[in-house]
């Protein structure tokens, strides 16, 4: 079998069997075929989409490109959340904990913050001490102990997929529902959950800008996961504005700390309280309402913060500089309104490249991020406000930062006179 021939039946529009999909993913990993075949392969998918069969066997040749998790001896449920990126979404941080405090376990690989969106083992990056890399035994280990890991993605998880995103990234092919689902998937599968809910964003600061496109992603996404075995669903959420308060790293890892001691309410408890739920019920747990009854009670018994702490200790960190309130930069610009009426716009995106323009993300791949800085937004949309309020306030360690990102975050909002219509945060639920 050549490469060219299989590139030809793609181009053409026929089906592609296991075989030949191996031989590409096999190829592209050990270097044998060349990256010009590759990316003429991904135009093709590009145009001529791939079949159910095909996302499926494409993504489980993915997962099996590199490491797999697969500790036999671990007891109980393993369960994850994944979302496909938004601004502010701290998510993970706050259900992971709620899981293991009720009794499942939670394996974790995550990734880091690229562009507008923000990567979980950044914000843990940005807890003193905290170890974001452990040997596969110490992974395993901390989970044993405590219900809960997390560590980053390894070099050699889904090796086939950095290839292919890297290709795609230059080649025109990223927005491409087979290529998104089954690179997505194929890292996702390469940990043995038993139950995977999916937080499909939609909206300015997502991946998917409009609903058609999330639940179409979601859809095949789910496909895949069931083919592969798994018990799935996908919640598709709101990312038209940021998730919860906070941008940026070691002001994300704070805003986690109040929702888990039930300081804080609001969007940001409500999405995890939704996800929460979700795994809960398909790991058997209990109706929905009891599901969201057990994330309640999680969070105000004060047990959710305590296996946060303990994972946290677990792996080297120390929550010490945010009990004291030394996690914030040197600086600090308060943004004030130009205009009274009621917010009505808040560019999830704008917010995200205003925070990465403070040092908070990243351009490119392998650029340093300055962990502290970030933004904390006083108004969400619809909240009224008066000329001069303070709508955010921006932290940089360096002064020369707050020009361009106050100009980004000013260009992120509308202000109007009519109070705009309440939010639909969680949109839909594919099982
Ligand atoms: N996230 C991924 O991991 N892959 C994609 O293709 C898009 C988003």
């Amino acid at each position: 079998m050549r490469v060219y021939d299989i590139i030809k039946k793609k181009r053409d529009g026929f089906e592609l069997t296991r075989e030949e999909l191996s031989l590409i993913v096999k190829g592209a990993t050990n270097k044998t075929v060349p990256e010009y075949q590759i990316s003429a392969f991904l135009m093709a998918v590009y145009f001529r989409g791939m079949t159910r069969r095909e996302t499926l066997d494409f993504t489980l040749e993915i997962a099996s490109s590199g490491d797999v998790i697969s500790p036999l001896d671990l007891d109980g449920v393993k369960v994850d959340k994944h979302s496909t990126g938004g601004v502010g979404d701290k998510t993970s941080l706050i259900i992971s904990p709620v899981l293991s405090a009720l009794g499942l376990k939670v394996l974790k690989m995550s990734g880091r913050g690229l562009g507008h969106t923000g990567g979980t083992v950044d914000k843990l990056s940005s807890i003193k001490g905290f170890k974001t890399e452990l040997s596969y035994s110490e992974f395993i280990n901390v989970c044993k102990k405590t219900g809960l890991s997390i560590i980053g993605q390894t070099k050699n998880l889904a090796p086939a997929d950095k290839i292919f995103y890297a290709l795609r990234d230059v080649t025109a092919t990223v927005d491409s529902i087979p290529l998104i689902a089954s690179s997505i998937m194929g890292k996702k599968l390469t940990a043995s959950d038993d139950v995977i809910v999916l937080d499909v964003k939609v909206g300015d600061g997502a991946f998917m800008k409009s609903e058609e496109d999330a639940k179409n992603l979601a859809t095949v996404m789910v496909d895949i996961g069931k083919g592969a075995g798994k018990k799935i669903s996908a919640v598709i959420t709101d990312m038209s504005e940021p998730l919860g308060y906070a941008v940026g790293n070691a002001i994300e890892v704070k805003e986690a700390i109040d929702v888990l001691s039930g300081k804080v309410k609001g969007d940001l408890y409500n999405v995890c309280k939704h996800l929460t739920a979700e795994i809960l019920y398909l790991s058997n747990y209990g109706d929905f309402i009891s599901c969201e009854k057990a994330f309640e009670s999680a969070i105000s018994s004060g047990l959710a913060y305590d296996k946060f702490l303990e994972f946290v200790t677990a792996q080297g960190g120390s929550l010490e500089d945010f009990e004291t309130g030394n996690y914030l930069p040197k600086y600090k610009m308060e943004v004030l309104s130009e205009s009274s009426g009621y917010l009505s716009k808040l560019n999830a995106e704008k917010v995200g490249v205003s925070a990465l323009y403070l040092g908070a993300g990243r351009q490119k791949v392998d650029d340093v991020i300055d962990l502290s800085s970030g933004i904390v937004l006083n108004k969400k949309v619809g909240d009224r406000v008066e000329k001069g309020e303070i709508l955010c306030t921006l932290y940089a360690s360096n002064e020369s930062l707050f020009e361009r990102a106050k100009a980004e975050f000013l260009s992120a909002i509308e202000v109007s006179a009519k109070k705009p219509s309440d939010r639909i945060l969680i949109k839909e639920t594919i099982r």
